[in-house]
C-alpha cells in the first residue's frame, strides 16, 4: 500500500520519506575486534548507534523503524554472548525510555516470546506499555525474529481456522497472509519501503521476507556501531532517486 509521508528537506534536496525503513544492524562483532575488544562492547556502542538513528528517523517524519534486534539463528551464538543479547533491551529501555517519551516514539516488538527470559520479555513490556499513547513514530524491534518462522506460524494458523471453518480455502489471499505475521501490529505500515543493512554485508538474513517483496535496498560499509543519523540521511536521500514501479512499466 502506499502510504502518506512528510516531504522534507535534507541537503537541499526535497525528499519523500520512506514510511517503513528498516535495517539489519550488521558489525558489532567486528567492531570490537578491531578494537581489540570483546564483541560484547560492539553491541554496547551499537545500542548508542540505535539511540541516534532512532532519533534521527523520528525527526525526518518515518513512521515505522524496525530494527533487527535478534534473530532466531542467533541462539546458534556462545551462551555468554546470547545472555549478554538479551540483558541489552533491558539496559536499552532503562536508559532510553524517557527520550523517547520526549520525542512521542511508541516501542513495539515482533518476534516470537518463547525462549526469551521472562525478565527480557517484562522490559519490553514495560517499555511498550509506557509509550503506548504515543503517536509519532514506532520503534519496531524484532527480537527472537525469523521471517521463515513467521509464515510458517501464520500457514499454521490459516490451515487450523480452514479445518475449524472459520476461513474458506478460497479467501486465502495475500491480505490473509498479511493479517497472520507479526507486522500485522504496525498495520498499515506492514510492508517495507527501504531496507538498510550495515557492515558491506549484501543479503537479507530472514529477515522480512515477505514485508521485503518491494522495497528499495541500502547497503552501507560502515560497521553498525559507527551508523548515525548522517547515514541514514545518506540512505534517505538514495531512496530519493529510486523509482518504484511495483511490476509496472
Ligand atoms: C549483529 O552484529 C548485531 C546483533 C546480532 C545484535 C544487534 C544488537 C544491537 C545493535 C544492540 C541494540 C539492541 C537493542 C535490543 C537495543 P554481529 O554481532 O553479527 O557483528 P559481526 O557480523 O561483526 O560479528
Amino acid at each position: 500500500m502506499v502510504c502518506l509521508t512528510p516531504v522534507v528537506m535534507i541537503e537541499n534536496e526535497k525528499i519523500n520519506i520512506p514510511a517503513h525503513v528498516a535495517m539489519i544492524m550488521d558489525g558489532n562483532g567486528r567492531w570490537a575486534e578491531q578494537k581489540g575488544k570483546a564483541r560484547k562492547f560492539g553491541h554496547e556502542e551499537g545500542m548508542e548507534a540505535v539511540r541516534r538513528v532512532t532519533m534521527r528517523a523520528s525527526e525526518r517524519g518515518v513512521k515505522v523503524l524496525t530494527l533487527y534486534a535478534f534473530s532466531t539463528e542467533n541462539w546458534k551464538r556462545p551462551p555468554q554472548e546470547v545472555h549478554f543479547l538479551m540483558q541489552l533491551p533491558i539496559r536499552f529501555f532503562d536508559r532510553f525510555v524517557p527520550e523517547l517519551q520526549e520525542k512521542n516514539v511508541k516501542v513495539n516488538m515482533i518476534g516470537f516470546e518463547e525462549k526469551v527470559p521472562s525478565s527480557t520479555k517484562k522490559a519490553i513490556q514495560n517499555a511498550m506499555d509506557e509509550t503506548k499513547d504515543n503517536t509519532g513514530m514506532i520503534l519496531n524491534f524484532a527480537f527472537n525474529y525469523g521471517s521463515r518462522a513467521e509464515i510458517v506460524k501464520a500457514t499454521q494458523t490459516i490451515c487450523q481456522k480452514a479445518i475449524d471453518g472459520q476461513i474458506n480455502v478460497k479467501d486465502i489471499d495475500e491480505k490473509a497472509i498479511e493479517t497472520h505475521l507479526f507486522t500485522e501490529s504496525i498495520t498499515p505500515y506492514q510492508d517495507v519501503d527501504l531496507l538498510i543493512r550495515s557492515s558491506g554485508e549484501q543479503r537479507l538474513s530472514n529477515f522480512l521476507l515477505w514485508q521485503n517483496a518491494y522495497s528499495e535496498f541500502y547497503f552501507s560499509d560502515l560497521l553498525w556501531p559507527d551508523f548515525n543519523g548522517d547515514v541514514l540521511d545518506e540512505a534517505l536521500l538514495s531512496y530519493k532517486n529510486r523509482q518504484r514501479r511495483y511490476g509496472a512499466v
